[in-house]
């Protein structure tokens, strides 16, 4: 199959011209990449099971994986579910549009075939112009999952997507690089207590302080215990995996304390920090020491003919001495490292890399969904140092 590319030129004010072709292919079961504020889309008619089915297929993902019907407005959301729960209409009226899905029991409009037959439908609206103006024209909700291979990185640009399947859909619409960069918040509204079912851009945080009551689904912290299954079919064990493998690394709090004691065979540069980075010194210290373990590390990997990677930040860089380092953004805005999380992942895969050292980041607020996507990349597999 050929793969047209249309580029948008005004991604804040798409033409409905530039977008028409497009929302046809949607309409009559074709399938059709496109941007969202998270990340890419493959988006297909969500009410068409053949669609679904293609979709399946193009990513050579599991047909018992659902997938997210994406709406426009609030109008379209009413035909695709059974009941609004309370805590469904409180989120709705404050985070949509935008990077927040949400679980509903599904109406019988719905087929199985989109929801992995489960009897609930997960809904987002995107607030990203392209995105909601094509879903608008199409006149259909539209069933979408990442726009990637199954088990690669998201698509955060047109390029990521074109690399994994063109070829395979009928249209790429390129709106650019996306704005977040990593997938939307899930959040399962029909059981009492609304429980988050994957960490996104709308944080654990952000959610508690509308809702009051919020949990977090266990499976989504870590391996856990055997046979925690997560409540996002999706959300299994290592699934945004590299190519190569890849290790967390994290300071011990008992190496920090140590490293602060006077005497400790760092302490010459601990002092130097205190007084150099004035109220950041701890994480300067942390740094520091991190980046050293890695350089240990990543010298003895490449001894043995192993190419390397780092992923390392624009603070910490400079320390690196071994490996091939790369920039997931600045320690001091989690919303640069969302932005280049799987950015920097293809890249290593491209290079060709055999194992990758990242550096960790604090687990709230948006430092949360990193992590759990970064965790999720290392298999969870951590360097304590
Ligand atoms: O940001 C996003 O959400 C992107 C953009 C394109 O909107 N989409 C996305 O879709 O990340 P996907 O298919 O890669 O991830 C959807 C996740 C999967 O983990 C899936 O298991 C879960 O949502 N999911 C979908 N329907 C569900 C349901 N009814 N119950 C529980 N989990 C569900
Ligand atoms: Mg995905």
């Amino acid at each position: 199959m050929d793969t047209e590319r249309i580029v948008i030129k005004d991604v804040q004010n798409p033409k409905d011209s530039e977008l028409i072709k497009a929302a046809q292919i949607l309409r009559e079961g074709g399938l059709v990449a496109f941007p969202t504020e998270t990340v890419y889309g493959l988006g297909g008619n969500a009410l068409d099971e053949q669609a679904a089915k293609k979709i399946y297929r193009a990513k050579g993902r599991p047909s018992d994986n659902p997938l997210i019907a994406h709406i426009s407005c609030m109008e379209e959301l009413e035909p695709l579910v059974r009941e609004i729960p309370k805590a469904g209409r409180i989120l709705a009226e404050r985070y949509w549009p935008g990077p927040l899905t949400m679980i509903f029991p599904k109406s019988s409009l719905v087929p199985y075939g989109t929801t992995g037959g489960l009897d609930t439908v997960a809904v987002r609206m995107p607030k990203d112009r392209v995105a909601n103006r094509l879903i608008r024209l199409a006149g259909v909700p539209v069933a979408a999952p990442s726009a990637n291979t199954s088990g690669r990185p998201s698509p955060t640009t047109a390029d990521h997507v074109w690399q994994d399947l063109e070829g395979k859909i009928e249209m790429v619409v390129d709106g650019g690089p996306v704005g977040i960069g990593l997938e939307s918040t899930i959040v399962d509204v029909s059981s009492p207590v609304p429980v988050i079912l994957r960490p996104g851009a709308i944080t654990q945080e952000m959610l508690g302080q509308v809702l009051g009551q919020i949990s977090l689904d266990p499976a989504i912290s870590g391996p856990g215990q055997e046979g925690l299954r997560p409540r996002a079919p999706g959300m299994k064990y290592k699934h945004y995996a590299p190519r190569a493998e890849m290790t967390l690394v994290e300071v011990k709090e008992e190496t920090m304390e140590q490293l602060y004691r006077p005497g400790s065979f760092l302490h010459g540069q601990v002092s130097r920090m205190m007084t150099e980075s004035g109220r950041n010194w701890k994480m300067k210290i942390e740094i520091f020491y991190m980046a050293w373990k890695v350089n240990e590390a990543a010298a003895q990997m490449e001894k043995t003919g192993a190419r390397v990677g780092v992923i390392c930040t624009e603070e910490t860089m400079d320390e690196y001495t071994a490996g091939i380092k790369r920039s997931i953004g600045r320690r001091d805005s989690e919303v640069s490292v969302a932005h280049n999380l799987y950015g920097v992942l293809r890249e290593f895969d491209d290079l060709g890399v055999d194992f990758i050292y990242a550096e960790s980041f604090s687990e709230t607020h948006l430092g949360n969904a990193i992590m759990n996507r970064l965790n999720k990349a290392a298999g969870y597999r951590i360097l304590w140092v």
